[in-house]
This record gives C-alpha cells, sequence and structure tokens, in this order.
C-alpha cells in the first residue's frame, strides 16, 4: 500500500509509522554516546543501565517485579523479541493459538518453526473474544498463545474480564504466553492498558514484547526488548545469542538516559488521543462509520455505506481515484474475511490528518 501510495503521491496512512520526529534530546543522547566511545559489543542480554531502567519503568506502570540480570533482553526491535520466543519454544507440530485479526510476523514464524497456527476469528466491531471457544481450542499440543493489546489492527483491549479468563485457561498447564504489548502507552478515554505482567499466573508464563520504537516514534531504529521469568528467558537468550548477539550500543545507552525520565512517555496517551480526536472530528460528516479506537495508533472506519466492493479493492481505488492509502483489514484475518473496513493510522502530523479528512469527507 505505501509503495502504491509513494506512486500516486496519496496520504499515506496505511503503514504503522509516525510521520513526524523522535525527540531531539534523545538524537543529541545517540549522538553523544558515539562520542563517548560507546561503540563496541553491549552485553548480550543489553546494556545493564538499560536493563535496570526498563525493570524499574514496568514497575512504575504495572507494579511488576523482573530481575535486570536475567528476565530483560533487549532487541532488534519487537519483531527480533517475537521470533526469538516462538523460535525457543515452538517446535514441529504444536500448536499455537493466534487470534484474528493478527499483525502479520507471528504466523510465518510459527510455521518456519514446524508449529501450527490454530485461529481464532474475532468480529467488528468489538473483536470480543469467546473465552469458551479459546478453552475449546486447547489440546495436549497446544504450546503458545500469542496476545496483541492494544491490538493492531483493530485498535481494542483486553479487559481485566480477559485476563482473569486466560489466567483460568492457563492455570495448571504448560501454555507460554506471549504478549506483544508495543502499543501499550496508547489508550483513550481513560481506559488503560491491562500489561499480562499484572496477573501473577499470566506473568509466570508470559513473554512482555515491547517496541523502543513504537513508543518513542523512530520505528527505524529498530529497538524493543522481551520481559519474562529466568526460566523462559533462559531459553529466549539462546536463540538471541545466535541470531543478533547483542544490539547496538550508543542506542541503549540514549535509551537507558532518556526513558529514566517518565515524564518522556506519560504524555503519549493525551498525545495520541489528541490525534486520533482529531480524525475522528474530521471524518464525522463523512459516510464513514467507526467506533473510537481504544487504543494504538490505528482507526477501523466501516465502508458499507459508500460502496460494496471488497476491502482490497476499495483501498485501492482510493489511492489511485482520492489519493489516500489505508490497509484492508482482511489481509490480517483468516481466509481474507472482507467485513468492509479499512484500518488508518493517526500517527501523523495534525496538518496531515486534516488532508486526509478533507479527502475522506468527499468519497461518497
Ligand atoms: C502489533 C505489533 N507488534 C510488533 C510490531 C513490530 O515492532 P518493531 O518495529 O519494534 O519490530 C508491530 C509493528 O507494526 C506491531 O504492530
Amino acid at each position: 500500500m505505501s509503495q502504491l501510495a509513494n506512486k500516486h503521491q496519496a496520504i499515506n496512512l496505511s503503514q504503522g509509522f509516525p510521520n513526524f520526529e523522535t525527540s531531539k534530546q534523545l538524537k543529541e543522547l545517540v549522538h553523544t554516546a558515539m562520542l563517548n566511545g560507546h561503540n563496541q559489543y553491549a552485553h548480550m542480554r543489553g546494556d545493564l543501565e538499560l536493563r535496570e531502567v526498563i525493570v524499574q519503568k514496568i514497575h512504575k506502570s504495572y507494579g511488576a517485579t523482573y530481575n535486570a540480570d536475567n528476565e530483560i533482553t533487549v532487541t532488534a526491535g519487537a519483531t527480533e523479541a517475537l521470533f526469538n520466543a516462538i523460535t525457543a519454544f515452538v517446535h514441529k507440530n504444536d500448536e499455537v493459538l493466534i487470534f484474528k485479526p493478527a499483525f502479520d510476523s507471528y504466523e510465518p514464524v510459527v510455521k518456519l518453526n514446524g508449529g501450527i497456527p490454530v485461529y481464532i476469528q474475532l468480529h467488528y466491531p468489538n473483536y470480543q473474544i469467546n473465552w469458551q471457544e479459546v478453552a475449546s481450542k486447547i489440546s495436549t499440543k497446544t504450546k503458545m498463545i500469542i496476545l496483541n493489546s492494544p491490538l493492531n489492527p483493530t485498535g481494542t483491549l483486553l479487559s481485566k474480564e480477559d485476563l482473569q479468563a486466560l489466567e483460568k485457561i492457563i492455570r495448571g498447564t504448560d501454555i507460554i504466553v506471549l504478549s506483544d504489548e508495543v502499543y501499550e502507552h496508547m489508550t483513550y478515554d481513560g481506559l488503560t492498558h491491562e500489561s499480562i505482567c499484572k496477573y501473577d499466573t499470566l506473568k509466570n508464563h508470559s513473554f512482555i514484547i515491547a517496541s523502543f520504537g513504537k513508543t518513542f516514534h523512530n520505528t527505524g531504529w529498530k529497538m524493543g526488548y522481551a520481559a519474562a521469568p529466568k526460566q523462559l528467558m533462559d531459553e529466549f537468550i539462546k536463540v538471541h545469542e545466535f541470531n543478533v548477539y547483542s544490539i547496538n550500543t550508543p542506542f541503549q545507552k540514549a535509551f537507558a538516559a532518556f526513558i529514566k525520565d517518565e515524564n518522556n512517555y506519560n504524555y503519549l496517551n493525551q498525545f495520541y488521543q489528541n490525534k486520533r480526536d482529531l480524525f475522528l472530528n474530521g471524518i464525522q460528516h463523512s459516510k464513514f462509520t467507526f467506533i473510537p479506537s481504544k487504543g494504538t495508533y490505528f482507526q477501523l472506519l466501516k465502508y458499507d455505506n459508500i460502496t460494496l466492493e471488497n476491502d482490497v479493492d476499495f483501498a485501492k481505488r482510493m489511492v489511485q481515484e482520492f489519493k489516500i492509502a489505508a490497509i484492508p483489514v482482511s489481509v490480517f484475518n483468516t481466509h481474507h474475511l472482507d467485513e468492509k473496513v479499512l484500518r488508518f493510522c493517526f500517527a501523523k502530523t495534525d496538518d496531515t490528518l486534516l488532508k486526509a479528512c478533507d479527502i475522506l469527507c468527499q468519497i461518497r
């Protein structure tokens, strides 16, 4: 979609990245770290000071305790962390529960390792999980459940009740939960992110995956981390060691200094809520319908008042005719289920969002 958007010089609300700059202070911290000679291999698990800062951040945010020595690994983005966690545990014929729509990197890694994805399709508009259905899909071969909240692409959140239901399913099993929480700092309307690590039973079975790229507006730096109990992290680190060994040093030094100050991330919910609201106000008189996103920097828009074309065709036509790009949600679904919904990324400058709203209001 991004390529098509570039070809047609369309406003690109398709791919999930900000079109504004990361913090100047953070860039200066990287530069200073380089000038101060932090340019050789870092510790395999990540710079110790950064790991300690991550442990403090998790504790401040969710009250959970991890050990910086052996329960945190700094990774090349969330993508590497997801790869390592799946590769460390999922082997031939192991089953992995994946909720659809899902971010596109889970399923290929499961398959690469010989695992079998078992899908649970959620539906527009609430994408509510039926935990009885989940329980019915658990078998002796179930090795892992992959969760993502706030959920890309739907903008929905797992609730306390969801996590309590999951806790019941997991208790007494060896099932591992891979909890992708890369949008943890983007929740709206007073709702808060329910991290898996707030629930003791779940924490003991889980990897939490985070992305500095998503949180600090620098997706191109490819930095993130995994947090998990020692017995899980001991396996994860074996894949990390022979995958990348360690992550670049100066950026880790910079994040260690930057993340110490919680003001550098506590503003994000409001910052993104303002963008979501600007976008939704701007399209309130359009023919698109929506439920406001509760989290992530994505907003779904339903277009069945405009056309009944399938979502891929409509998304392509929007780029060609109207010069605006979005992602058809069917690409994230099982069997390309088409519920006539498109995903728009609102991590864009206000100016870009206002231009996008003007266009969307003209599509009738
Ligand atoms: C749900 C989800 N997980 C993981 C990632 C990848 O994060 P990173 O860029 O840190 O590898 C993305 C990126 O779009 C995402 O949406």
